[in-house]
């Protein structure tokens, strides 16, 4: 683990963050020479989270309940786990999943990054791997060149993966439901964490993404609906 130097949390927006874990500023600026203590490995995390986390989303703070739960019990496993095996530092390797469900713009990608966010400052390894569905299936389309079946593993066997916006879009191909499946499926067999975001309906999933595939989502995933309007359009909308 890199050594990190102090950082500024007002520049990444920690505070809240922070204070929702009980810990402070100082705390994560603790220079006690430790690269595997919690707060080094803090502070190198949030720089890994800067580079994956949207501009949009750069200041993203999760509100919902189940993501902190989520989150919490994520670090715990992890730090049990770093016990058993006496590791340096606690990563993040195998866990339970969410799904969070709700319509156009109420703000299931910004929950989402909003975790990975949070999930950086506990000084717990997360080596996450985040896409969109869409552009998932653009990248796994098979092209001169490219393996697409080692780039599909990039995804299916990443520690922690983000999809973004499962099941959006035109209708499902032969193609898009077989990567579905063999993605879903090889997560839930391993249960490897997995947040996923999507705006179909509930009792729509099946019919959206195959049974076989909701099937395995309901087992391996807590289901958290957001609801609320389209923030993108204001109040009024
Ligand atoms: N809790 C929040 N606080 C402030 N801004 C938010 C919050 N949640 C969402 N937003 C903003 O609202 C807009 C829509 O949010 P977001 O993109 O997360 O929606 P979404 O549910 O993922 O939509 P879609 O289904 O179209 O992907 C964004 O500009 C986002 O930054
Ligand atoms: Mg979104």
């Amino acid at each position: 683990m890199q050594w990190t130097p102090p950082l500024d949390p007002r520049q990444y927006d920690l505070l809240p963050l922070l204070a929702r874990q009980n810990r402070t500023a100082d705390w994560l600026n603790t220079d006690d020479g430790d690269p595997y203590g919690l707060p080094n490995v803090a502070r190198w995390s949030v720089h890994q989270a800067a580079k994956i986390v949207p501009f949009r989303f750069r200041s993203a703070t999760a509100q919902r309940p189940e993501i902190h739960t989520w989150i919490d019990n994520l670090a715990t496993e992890a730090i049990a786990e770093q016990q058993r095996r006496k590791a340096p530092v606690a990563s993040i390797n195998r866990g339970p999943s969410l799904l969070l469900l709700g319509p156009t713009g109420v703000g299931k990608t910004h929950e989402a990054y909003g975790a990975v966010r949070e999930l950086a400052i506990t000084g717990i390894v997360a080596r996450w791997t985040v896409v969109t569905a869409a552009d998932l299936y653009a990248q796994l389309q098979p092209r001169h060149g490219i393996d697409s079946e080692a780039e599909f593993q990039r995804y299916s066997k990443a520690s922690i993966l983000l999809v973004d916006d499962l099941g959006a879009g035109g209708k499902i191909s032969e193609f898009t439901e077989g990567i579905n499946f063999r993605l879903i499926n090889h997560r839930y067999e391993n249960q490897l964490p997995t947040l996923i975001t999507s705006n179909v309906l509930p009792k729509d999933l099946s019919a959206r993404l195959g049974d076989r595939v909701t099937s395995r989502l309901v087992e391996m995933c807590q289901r958290v609906p957001i609801t609320g309007h389209d923030r993108r359009r204001g109040e009024a909308a």
